[in-house]
């Protein structure tokens, strides 16, 4: 418990002072606010932000590639009012009430094949860790128990908890929590600016089939791939990599999990990211833009075929969470589904792409931008010291680049984006589905200068 002393109201403290001592951020270096201020956002509109002291701030992030209808909607927070004083509570456990009933039919509606089922839960590292288990279940009720392994790409991000940890393909994110839980097995990503050593593009869906034989395809559950991935910087597909992935799966045996915590919802300017690239998943693991982040909500969503072993005689799913499929947030989702279908915010991805796209293209210009890639409003620019050879940077400059100069100095002119140096260093852009043209301007004037500045201070030139 605080002292006497600290415990004192908060308005006789500065917000700065109690965050400082008091609130533990997620993945966050806290030391580092010792020299310099925690951001603290206080109020948002549309493709902004506001922090305490009043500055605005691009939201080039969708706050964290998930307030996808944008920010500060009256109509969606009404609707988690009017929900909270129709019904506050009820869970899905045995119970089912209307806002969850509602949403997952929405969401069978409008997802691809015949994935009919949804399983709620209250965020993206939950959905996985539901569709980790209920893939080792599905395979044991089908009388083969020994088929448990997951297989994920290296860099890949899937969660926090010790599950999706095993997917998670990041060594430092892994290497503090270790033992994980067992199965978790790793392949080459769709880097295709750094191909591993001999192997082409065409042949990277084939090191998924090579490492279910290498672990006895008796022994392995289901294979987990999102379908353009976040961390490394927005890995692309190569073409006809999914479609070979199914084969694989089909011919294996194996659950597909298409992990689109962040590719659902209108980010690649699909429903679902699984649309974008044409195959169909076993399981699709959701959560982030369902609400459009106004509450925090999760998904899996099964097809029939993989529901089916659990929904006869006394057989279920022995899994479930307290909160998952909360009645406030299945309302909220509701109403952002309404609002994105009623204002086609989809359309308005697949519109302004192009010259999303185009304007960070634009930047290869500078040395220091060795490749721009992503899809649809998921986008991102890979920083090298070499634009010929791809040379990256050491260790050292990246913690200078990313760390004491890019990320400080993008947000102090007004642009919230990601530096981030869990594969080579990048910068990525995931801004609310509603920018367009204006934002796309906007964001040029800021990261433009501060790359250019960001080349100079590491003495990288073009040759
Ligand atoms: C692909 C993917 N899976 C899982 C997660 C974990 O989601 P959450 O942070 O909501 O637990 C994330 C989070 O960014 C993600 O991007």
């Amino acid at each position: 418990m605080a002292s006497t002393e600290e415990a004192v109201r908060p308005e006789t403290r500065t917000l700065q002072e109690l965050g400082r001592r008091h609130l533990w951020m997620h993945f966050t270096r806290m030391g580092a606010y010792e020299d310099h201020e925690i951001p603290i956002i206080v109020r948002g509109e549309g493709c902004y932000v506001y922090d305490e002291h009043g500055h605005r701030y691009l939201d080039g992030l969708s706050a964290l590639f998930c307030v996808n209808i944008g920010h500060g909607r009256a109509d969606i927070a009404q609707a988690g009012a009017d929900q909270a004083r129709e019904l506050g509570f009820f869970s899905n456990w045995s119970y089912a009430h209307p806002p969850a009933i509602e949403l997952a039919a929405r969401i069978a509606a409008l997802a691809p094949g015949d994935l009919n089922r949804v399983f709620f839960t209250s965020g993206g590292s939950e959905s996985v860790e539901s569709a980790l288990k209920l893939s080792r279940q599905y395979h044991k009720l089908r009388g083969k128990a020994n088929k448990h392994k997951v297989i994920a790409r290296e860099i890949a991000y899937h969660g926090t908890s010790l599950g999706a940890l095993s997917a998670t393909g990041i060594t430092g994110l892994r290497e503090p929590f270790e033992p994980l839980t067992p199965g978790g097995c790793h392949v080459p990503n769709t880097n295709t600016y750094r191909l591993p050593f001999g192997i082409s593009e065409n042949a990277l869906a084939d090191t998924i089939a090579e490492r279910i034989e290498f672990e006895g395809p008796d022994t392995v559950a289901a294979v987990i791939l999102e379908p353009v991935q976040n961390a490394g910087g927005c890995f692309t597909p190569p073409s006809g990599y999914f479609q070979r992935v199914r084969e694989i799966c089909d011919e294996y045996d194996v659950l597909l999990i298409s992990d689109e915590v962040i590719c659902s919802w209108g980010r690649l300017g699909e429903w679902f990211g699984a649309e974008r690239y044409g195959y169909q998943p076993d399981v699709i693991t959701t959560a982030k833009g369902l609400t459009s982040a106004y509450a925090p909500l999760g998904a899996v969503i099964l097809s029939d075929e993989v529901a089916e072993p659990f929904l006869a005689g006394t057989a279920s799913f022995t899994h479930g969470f307290t909160f998952g499929g909360h009645p406030i947030c299945t309302a909220v989702a509701l109403a952002n589904l309404d609002a994105m279908e009623r204002e086609n915010v989809i359309d308005n991805v697949r519109a302004n792409e192009t010259g999303f796209r185009g304007m960070l293209e634009s930047l290869r210009e500078l040395p220091i931008v060795g490749d721009v890639r992503g899809a649809g409003y998921f986008q991102a620019i890979e920083l090298v010291r070499d634009q010929d050879t791809k040379e990256t940077f050491s260790h050292e400059e990246s913690e200078t680049l990313l760390r004491s100069f890019l990320s400080l100095e993008l947000y102090r002119r007004g642009l919230i984006c990601r530096a981030d140096d869990r594969g080579d260093p990048v910068i990525q852009l995931s801004p609310p589905l509603i920018a367009g043209p204006e934002q796309f301007d906007e964001i040029e004037s800021v990261l433009r200068p501060v790359l250019t500045e960001a080349a100079e201070r590491l003495h990288v030139h073009t040759h």
